[in-house]
C-alpha cells in the first residue's frame, strides 16, 4: 500500500516537473521538492539554533571564523586600523569562555593567541575605547602559549614545493575509483597521515566543520556501507571506510548551508590523493539525503541533529586483479568556458 502511494506521489511529481516551464506547474513542483528538502532544512535550523544559543561547538567554530577575519583584515591593502569593531570584542569574550570550559583545542588557542597578539600590536596607537577594552580582556586571559608565528607572512616565505605538474597529473590519472580490495588491514597511522593532508584543505572562513568518521574492518564497514544503495555487490569486502560528516553548528545564515558540502568535498579530494600516495585505493560513495538513510546510519554512527553526511569513502589495498572502470574524462573544451 505504502509503495503504491509513494509511486503515485512520484508520478504526480514527474507530471508537474515535466511542465515546469509554466509558472503554475513550476510552483507545484517546487512545493513538492520543498517537501523532500524538509529534513535537510531541519538540520540547517538545528545548526542555527546551536549558534544562537552559544553551544560550545558553534562557539568554537565562530572563534575560528573570527580569528580568520582578523587575519584577512591584517593582510588588507591598505590596512585600515582599527577594524573588527563588530567581532573582535565578542571574539575575546568567546575565547575567555572556552578557555574557562577547557574546550579550546591547543591549535586553535595558539592560532588565536598569535593573531590577536599581532592585532593588538598593530592597533597599539589606536585610542578607541572598544580596542582598549578588548586589549585589556585579551591580556587578562594570560594565555600561556609560546608564539608560534601563526600570523600573516609574505608569500615569498612559504615553503617551496617540489611536486611538479607532471607528478601531480600522474597522481590524478593514477587515482581511479577502486571497488575490489585485498583483505589486508589498513594501517591506521597511514590514514592519520592522509587526514593531516586533508586537514590542509581550504574551507569557508577556515571553519573546517568537517569530520571523517573512520571504520576499520569489514565487520564495521559493511553495515554502514549497506545503508546506501551505491555499494551493492562490493560492500562486504571493504577493509576501511570514512563517513564524511559536516557540522552545521556555527552557521547562522541559511545561505551558508552548502559550505559543509563544498568543504567536505575539497577535504575528501585531498584525502583521496594522500591515500593514493600511501598505496591505498578508494571509492567515493554517494549519500542519499533521505530520512530513512539517516535512521539507518544512526544505528552505527552517532550524529548530532545538525550533522549532515556529505559522502562515504571506501578504501583499502586494491585487489590487483579487480577490474576498474576507465571512467574516461571530459575534455578541457567542456571544462573551460570563455567570454
Ligand atoms: C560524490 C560521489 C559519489 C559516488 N557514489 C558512488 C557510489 O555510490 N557507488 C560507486 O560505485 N561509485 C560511486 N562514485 C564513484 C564514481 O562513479 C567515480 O568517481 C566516477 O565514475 C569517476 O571515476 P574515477 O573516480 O575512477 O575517476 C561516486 C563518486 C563521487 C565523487
Amino acid at each position: 500500500m505504502r509503495s503504491i502511494l509513494r509511486n503515485s506521489y512520484r508520478s504526480t511529481e514527474r507530471f508537474f516537473i515535466k511542465r515546469a516551464n509554466i509558472g503554475a506547474f513550476r510552483f507545484v513542483a517546487t512545493q513538492m521538492a520543498a517537501r523532500d528538502l524538509r529534513r535537510e532544512a531541519a538540520a540547517v535550523v538545528w545548526g542555527q539554533y546551536f549558534s544562537l544559543h552559544g553551544d560550545d561547538r558553534a562557539e568554537l567554530t565562530a572563534i575560528r571564523r573570527d580569528v580568520h577575519r582578523i587575519e584577512k583584515g591584517l593582510v588588507m591593502r591598505p590596512r585600515r586600523v582599527p577594524f573588527g569593531k563588530d567581532y573582535v570584542p565578542a571574539l575575546v569574550e568567546s575565547i575567555a569562555r572556552q578557555i574557562d570550559r577547557d574546550a579550546l583545542p591547543p591549535e586553535d588557542l595558539a592560532w588565536a593567541n598569535d593573531v590577536l597578539s599581532c592585532y593588538f600590536d598593530v592597533t597599539s596607537e589606536v585610542s578607541d575605547d572598544w580596542v582598549a577594552a578588548a586589549r585589556t580582556g585579551f591580556k587578562a586571559l594570560r594565555i600561556n602559549a609560546l608564539g608560534q608565528g601563526l600570523v600573516p607572512a609574505p608569500r615569498s616565505q612559504a615553503p617551496e614545493s617540489d611536486v611538479s605538474i607532471d607528478a601531480l597529473e600522474y597522481l590524478a590519472i593514477r587515482r581511479r575509483s577502486v571497488r575490489w580490495f585485498k583483505p589486508d588491514p589498513v594501517d591506521r597511522e597511514a590514514v592519520d597521515r592522509a587526514l593531516r593532508v586533508a586537514g590542509q584543505s581550504p574551507s569557508a572562513c577556515n571553519r573546517q566543520n568537517i569530520r571523517f568518521h573512520l571504520l576499520f574492518g569489514p565487520e564495521h564497514t559493511e553495515p554502514v556501507l549497506q545503508t546506501v544503495g551505491g555499494t551493492r555487490g562490493f560492500a562486504s569486502q571493504v577493509p576501511a571506510a570514512a563517513v564524511v560528516i559536516g557540522r552545521l553548528a556555527g552557521y547562522r545564515h541559511t545561505f551558508d548551508r552548502h559550505a559543509i558540502y563544498v568543504d567536505g568535498g575539497l577535504a575528501s579530494m585531498s584525502f583521496l590523493f594522500a591515500l593514493e600516495t600511501l598505496g591505498l585505493s578508494s571509492c567515493c560513495i554517494n549519500w542519499p539525503d533521505v530520512a530513512s538513510r539517516y535512521d539507518a546510519i544512526r544505528k552505527h554512527v552517532a550524529l548530532a541533529p545538525d550533522e549532515q553526511v556529505v559522502m562515504l569513502i571506501a578504501f583499502g589495498h586494491a585487489d590487483p586483479d579487480g577490474l576498474v572502470p576507465s571512467s574516461h574524462k571530459r575534455g578541457i573544451a567542456y571544462l573551460r568556458t570563455r567570454a
